[in-house]
């Protein structure tokens, strides 16, 4: 993963872990679902997106959320170590770990400069 996906990973991991502190739920999903896309292909962001969204479940009381984090939290690391992931796969458990879909334009636009 090259410098400017990194930063744009933790931009959006950043902007979650501050909607998550103010308690914005939706909000705080909204940029680690961002987090998640962008940042597949590395077994840490990745492995972190995964550990914000569990902790945003437990703060939510979202127990179906929490289980599937709980899930993919190792899937997903290792997933990536092998590369081997769902593109533009959001990471909720609202949708399955393994079905990869549309990126957002302005994401797709971040991951095509970045390569
Ligand atoms: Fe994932």
């Amino acid at each position: 993963m090259n410098n400017k996906l990194k930063a744009a990973v933790k931009k959006e991991l950043h902007c979650g872990l501050e909607y998550l502190k103010a308690e914005k739920i939706k909000k705080a999903f909204y940029h680690l679902e961002r987090a998640h896309i962008l940042g597949q292909e590395s077994p840490y962001y990745h492995t972190a997106s995964h550990l914000y969204m569990l902790y945003a479940a437990i703060i939510d009381k979202n127990i179906r959320e929490v289980i599937g984090q709980l899930f993919r939290i190792p899937t997903g690391f290792i997933g990536s170590i092998v590369g081997i992931f769902p593109v533009g796969n959001t990471g909720r458990s609202n949708i399955s770990a393994f079905k990869p879909m549309p990126l957002p334009k302005d994401l797709q636009k971040v991951i095509d400069s970045s390569r």
